[in-house]
């Protein structure tokens, strides 16, 4: 059959997971494609559309339904029940979405989803759209889950030490906490190894990651999948400047509290403040809260924490009244801006995928504190890998203690410093810059992407 003449640009449906961590880096890649003369409509669900915050620029926003409109994944029994009825909901919600795109004048060329959400790939292939992938974590986890989903990594696991093909030495506790932990969260286990369960028929798979910082397990991954690195997705604002002042824009399901976080900065001398966050949905323990509010506190320099309010009230009473002094406590800050600030010297962090990738492209050194999923594998990354950072060991009860926090931040922020880990820190911000720059490995995926969509 002869293809339509085009009378329109590429346009791409972006879907991501509806959480935080999810939406950030799809609604940046959006915002690279829109560079590259696509055009693009982000599609979150109907129940967190309702709680994004913010300015998406060009990007048009519609929703589909997770089938839970008044309380999205909490509204759910369990997480199995939540991602199948998504998958059922969503894929109906979807083609509706397409349709209607199409008889309003504005056909989709293409359907980007988050890895989590492989049935989009089959919605897209019945329209006959180009399907991509989009995984939000790291080239190096992805390869593991793969592992486990063809059955070349068998669990429980039987060793303390495992090898995986494209991937430095690891121990088990190394591993994601669901492969470690195999049979702990059943639901998200699941989630996560189905995301390969299609691989093979998908056109296009973007890795949220640059080539030189994983440049091994890429290669290795681009045997099996049509792999691409397109990252690190921040603004351009902190990375290149291309896309002009940008870092206005973005969507937050969180209100953050911005002109007092930066004021607090201001005041401060360079390189004085740890900035503290366990990103967008951790709930810790309360004795861990506590050892990590007393942590910063005995480490002696001045702190930013971020403590969500459905967090606050497990931080101590005396901490509290203490913090004044050297620290501030909110409730949620921009990040970015936080990090690309001259005063933070160090970030404890849970070492979730985008605050590592954030921290490591704006140079900044790091205490990692994991928790669980990926977080255990990217600390391995950031300490022994790319050495930007020192790993906070819990202990026996799973538990990371006050002075092990004030040893680790000591090092990290010391007058002398860890030489060693200011240099890489540096190493990897400009490598991270050169990606996204003009030319580089990342900028050449995206153009590559959409030159091929424009003339598909
Ligand atoms: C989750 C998982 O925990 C993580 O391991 C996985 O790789 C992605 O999904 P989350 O726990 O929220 O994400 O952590 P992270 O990946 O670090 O994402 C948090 C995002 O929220 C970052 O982009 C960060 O910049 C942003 N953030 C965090 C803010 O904008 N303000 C804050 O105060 C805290």
């Amino acid at each position: 059959m002869e293809k339509e003449k085009r009378t329109h640009k590429s346009h791409c449906i972006a879907l991501p997971y509806p959480s935080q961590g999810h939406i950030n880096p799809m609604l940046q890649f959006s915002k690279r494609l829109v560079h590259n003369g696509a055009k693009v409509t982000l599609v979150p669900t109907c129940f967190i559309s309702k709680s994004l915050l913010g300015d998406s620029g060009p990007i048009t926003i519609e929703t589909i339904s997770d089938g839970y409109d008044e309380g999205g994944f909490a509204q759910a029994e369990s997480g199995g029940a939540y991602m199948e009825r998504f998958r059922v909901v969503g894929s109906e919600t979807l083609g509706s979405l397409i349709e209607k795109l199409k008889s309003s004048g504005c056909p989709v060329d293409c359907v980007v989803y988050d890895a989590f959400l492989p049935w989009a790939l089959d919605v897209a292939k019945k329209f006959g759209l180009v399907g991509a992938v989009f995984f939000t974590q790291s080239c190096t986890v992805n390869n593991i889950y793969y592992h486990v989903h063809q059955g070349m990594l068998t669990l429980p696991l039987s060793e303390p030490e495992v090898v995986v093909p494209g991937l430095f030495p690891l121990q088990a506790c190394d591993l994601p906490s669901l492969v470690y932990l195999y049979g702990s969260y059943p639901d998200f286990f699941n989630m996560l190894v189905n995301q390969f369960s299609n691989i093979e028929k998908v056109d296009w798979v973007f890795c949220n990651t640059f080539y030189k910082l994983e440049e091994k397990v890429v290669d290795w991954m681009a045997k099996i999948c049509p792999l691409r690195t397109i990252g690190p997705t921040l603004p351009s604002a902190y990375l290149d400047k291309r896309l002009g002042d940008d870092k206005d824009y973005g969507l937050n399901m969180l209100k953050p509290v911005t002109g007092a976080c930066m004021e607090w900065l201001d005041s401060k001398p360079n390189g004085s403040v740890v900035y503290a966050s366990y990103g967008s949905f951790a709930k810790l323990e309360p004795e861990q809260m506590e050892e990590l509010a007393w942590g910063l506190r005995r480490s002696n320099a001045y702190f930013l924490m971020v403590v969500r309010e459905s967090e606050q009230a497990k931080l101590p009473q005396k901490f509290k009244e203490e913090t004044a002094e050297k620290g501030l406590v909110v409730s949620w800050c921009p990040q970015l801006e936080v990090l690309a600030h001259r005063a933070i010297g160090c970030f404890l962090t849970h070492a979730g995928w985008n605050s590592t990738l954030e921290a490591l492209s704006l140079g900044v050194p790091m205490v990692v504190a994991p928790l669980w999923l990926d977080q255990p594998t990217n600390a391995k990354f950031v300490e022994d890998v790319c050495g930007v950072g020192l790993r906070a060991r819990a202990d026996d009860k799973g538990i990371v203690r006050r002075e092990v926090l004030e040893d680790c931040i000591g090092k990290v922020m010391g007058s002398d410093g860890l030489k060693e880990i200011k240099n890489n820190a540096l190493k990897w911000k400009n490598l991270a810059r050169e990606a996204v720059d003009e030319g580089g490995s990342s900028d050449k995926c995206i153009d590559e992407f959409v030159a091929k969509l424009t003339a598909w």
